[in-house]
């Protein structure tokens, strides 16, 4: 546990110190849970918005973007059953007056169940060496069982409990579990209440005529309330997709662990619109489709997992997230929903017009059914940047900071440098720079030794370093330096274009899927 809040630790203070995410208005001590995107923090949260909407987006012929107002009319989030159920269950604890989650103390619980099947699972590797089979020790040790089954057990109490509303269970679980603040160590809790998550706010400059309104807690019911409008101007046919990328806005009750849990953030939304009884079908096909997407990235398949949902949201059928192995442990990262006809149906009953689809093949008209898969471009952020921070311990017994991003989301792709400060060398590096800038994000550096300058583009996640010398002078090449291997090769500079694309484009990524 230490060893990973260690590890987190150094994530937050290297995306300060390396320009990435700073706190929210930071002179004033900051505003909890808000952050702002710094210079390489906006390119890195662009890269990532960019590869989304290329897959999601531009491959597909059947899916196209819009980008809805975040201001909506209120009755939208009447209709959609966020004012009534858009809540949360918050617990406060009488001693330390400080407020939790309920289900998030109860979730911390399990996790920590998980945490001693790990450690089990490490010993008996150490034990068993090769003859160790994780599957079969997983499916017949005691102990492991004994934690599964009573994780298990606790959840689904849980999910049942949240989902009948009866909150006195939810408290009577904490108690019977002796789960203390993680504060204070104590036990002694108020009754659970529900909390509704929306930033409420006032369109109009008078206030006897002042409208309420809330700030969108979800992108997606811009795309619903569009869907008519899009079907028909696009001529889109079912089975078809919306998507759109911005900002979403929750007031959690807990917000913690830097931008995983944020109050105002970013999601990345696409719904698509199917033949009702098709959906199970189409639910299956985009969970797969967005892990592959995912593992495209290439950070490692073990580091992502598949937990289907026990309590299901207001709207859904059917619904599982894709975990990923955050430096805190395996955690949501994207939600892929079965949302039915019910958002379609309830904007038609609330809005008095009709929300259907005639469809040719069939000769007949009906409210599509939804599948949806939704990811916080933060949280992606959180994924990527964390996954990438590394320490390497050298040959020579020295370390190095390197952070490994997938070169297709680097904020920079390649840095310049002259080897000295004088000989024309500056002027040929200056030269590289302003040819390559029309096609990639490159850094000009030519402060301190060379070896230096390698560490800080390694430390800031650069793939690449074009070193200028004396040699470039007689024969027009340089030498390219791969920040993940410090290998290095001699290239001409006409080649560097072809070669920084071929490792860079988002195309070579993709085709990995
Ligand atoms: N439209 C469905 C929807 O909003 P959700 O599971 O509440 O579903 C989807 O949110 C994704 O948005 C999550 O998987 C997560 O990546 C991201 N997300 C949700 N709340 C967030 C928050 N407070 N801060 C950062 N990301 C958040």
């Amino acid at each position: 546990m230490a060893k990973q809040e260690d590890q987190f630790k150094k994530v937050v203070s290297h995306a300060k110190e390396y320009g990435y995410v700073f706190q929210s208005s930071e002179i004033y001590d900051g505003l909890s849970a808000v952050y702002d995107y710094a210079q390489n923090g906006v390119e890195l949260k662009k890269n990532i918005r960019n590869y989304w909407w290329k897959a999601m987006v531009q491959m597909h012929e059947n899916i196209v973007g819009i980008d809805a107002a975040i201001f909506m009319h209120p009755t939208t989030w009447k209709a959609s059953g966020h004012v009534d159920a858009f809540n949360d269950p918050l617990i406060d604890n009488k001693d330390s007056k400080k407020r939790y989650r309920a289900d998030v103390l109860i979730e911390d619980y399990v996790a920590k169940l998980e945490a001693k099947i790990e450690k089990e699972v490490k010993k008996a590797t150490k034990r068993f060496g090769e003859a160790f089979d994780k599957e079969q020790f997983l499916a017949t040790n005691p102990r492991v069982v004994a934690y599964k089954e009573k994780g298990e057990a606790i959840l689904k109490r849980m999910g049942k409990s949240l989902e009948n509303e009866d909150l006195a269970d939810v408290k009577a679980l904490i108690e019977e579990l002796e789960i203390a603040c993680p504060l204070s160590g104590s036990k002694n809790w108020t009754d659970v209440k529900q909390f509704n998550l929306m930033f409420g706010t006032k369109l109009g400059a008078s206030a006897d005529t002042a409208m309420d309104l809330y700030l969108r807690p979800e992108t997606a019911q811009g795309i619903f309330v569009n869907f008519l409008n899009v079907q028909k101007t696009g001529r889109m046919k079912i089975p078809f997709g919306i998507a759109q990328t911005g900002k979403a806005f929750r007031n959690e009750i807990v917000a913690r662990q830097f931008i995983f849990r944020m109050r105002e953030f970013e999601q990345m939304e696409m719904q698509f619109f199917v033949r009702p009884g098709t959906q199970k079908e189409w639910y299956e096909k985009w969970k797969e489709t967005r892990l592959k997407w995912h593992l495209s990235l290439g950070m490692g398949e073990e580091n992502y997992r598949f937990h289907d949902h026990e309590k299901l949201a207001h709207y859904a059928d059917a619904a599982a997230d894709i975990e990923f192995k955050f430096p805190f442990g395996f955690k949501e990262l994207e939600g892929i929903h079965s949302r039915t006809d019910f958002d379609l149906s309830s904007h038609e009953k609330h809005s008095g017009k009709k929300l259907q689809y005639f469809d040719p093949e069939l000769n007949e008209r009906y409210i599509p059914y939804v599948v949806e898969t939704s990811i916080g471009l933060d949280r992606m952020f959180l994924a990527v940047f964390s996954h990438s921070l590394q320490e390497e311990t050298l040959e020579n017994g020295t370390t190095r900071t390197v952070l490994k991003l997938p070169a297709v989301l680097a904020p920079t792709k390649a840095a310049v440098l002259p080897l000295v400060k004088k000989d024309g060398l500056p002027e040929i590096a200056r030269k590289i720079v302003n040819d390559l800038k029309w096609d990639f994000n490159v850094a000009y550096d030519e402060k301190d030794a060379v070896g230096r300058r390698y560490r800080r583009q390694d430390a800031a996640g650069t793939p690449f370093c074009i070193t200028v010398d004396h040699d470039t002078l007689k024969d027009n090449t340089v030498t390219i330096r791969y920040r993940d291997t410090m290998e290095q090769k001699r290239v001409k500079i006409e080649e560097l274009r072809s070669l920084i694309n071929e490792e860079v484009a988002i195309k070579n990524w993709l085709m990995r899927m």
